[in-house]
């Protein structure tokens, strides 16, 4: 029988993971399967000890289940740790599970490798301060940046990241207005305002022609945030499709020590619209 892994949460039916770890297995000759796998909100440990059970050995975690998964790993890489949420989990027979957080090395993947766009000695703008924008933040300093200001509606939470990482580079926190003035070279969405079509309220003059702004979401079409930074003239507008599966790339290496080409699978995403 095929090594089997799941992509576990709730919702789940719009989930790409299975096909794109489908397209990364043809591509790099595994034989495997990988299925997905909703559970109701109070059921996550159960349904993940009886996967495990089954033989599984991996899982990727979705939406609202990684700080749980982090919390039922009994190992943790360093980026699991810091980020203090699990995206992705690994069997190793008996009870043993390791947690990995795939998200932040899959967004600057997606920055620094299909955008060119590299991130030491730029300023870059985080918004948002949950678990999404926490994620990325050991990522985006091991690269060097200028500056990291981390924006949120509730300052408190931006301030706690900025004690908790401000050791690993140059970190400033605020409410989005504290940096109104002040332009950056990379945006980036954190927020889940775009799931209710709403926008953090930002600062006129943040963007310049030559910023990127990033959405870390994805939709057919523009989302309200990429609309903004589009009114305000930039012209490197990027969704999350390609930190999607590169995330999973790093999943999948995690698993089985290959590491897939993404290149053709984010375009397919992209021409089959989101
Ligand atoms: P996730 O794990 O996806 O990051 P989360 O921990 O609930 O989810 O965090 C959501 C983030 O989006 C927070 O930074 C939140 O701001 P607050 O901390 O002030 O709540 C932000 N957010 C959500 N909706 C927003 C909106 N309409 N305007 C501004 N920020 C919003």
């Amino acid at each position: 029988m095929p090594d089997f892994y799941a992509v576990i949460g709730n919702p789940i039916h719009h989930s790409k993971s299975p096909l794109i770890h489908k397209l990364f297995a043809q591509e790099t000759r595994q034989d495997m399967q990988y299925e997905a796998i909703l559970v109701p909100l109070d059921g996550f440990e159960p349904a993940v000890r009886a996967f495990q059970q089954r033989g599984g050995k991996g899982m990727n975690v979705t939406l609202p289940f990684k700080l749980e998964a982090y919390a039922l790993s009994t190992r943790l890489t360093d980026r699991a740790n810091a980020a203090q949420a699990v995206n992705t989990l690994k069997f190793n027979g008996n009870n043993d599970i390791l947690g990995d957080n795939t998200d932040g090395a899959g967004l600057v993947q997606d920055i620094e490798i299909n955008q060119r766009v590299a991130i030491a000695g730029k300023n870059i703008l985080l918004m948002g301060a949950g678990g999404a924008a926490r994620g990325t933040i050991m990522p985006l300093l091991t690269l060097k940046p200028r500056l990291l200001a981390i924006a949120n509606r509730t300052k408190e939470k931006a301030q706690v990241l900025q004690r908790q990482f401000s050791a690993h580079g140059n970190v400033l926190s605020g409410h989005y207005h504290d940096f109104s003035g002040e332009s950056f070279d990379i945006i980036i969405n954190a927020t889940s305002a775009s799931l209710h079509d709403e926008l953090p309220s930002l600062p006129e003059g943040i963007f310049s022609k030559e910023s990127l702004a990033y959405d870390m979401m994805y939709s057919q079409e523009l989302t309200p945030f990429l609309r903004f930074a589009q009114q305000q003239g930039v012209i490197k507008l990027v969704d999350g499709i390609g930190m999607l599966v590169e995330q999973a790339a790093e999943s999948f290496f995690l698993w089985r020590g290959i590491r897939p080409e993404t290149k053709k699978v984010i375009e397919m995403l992209k021409n089959k619209g989101h």
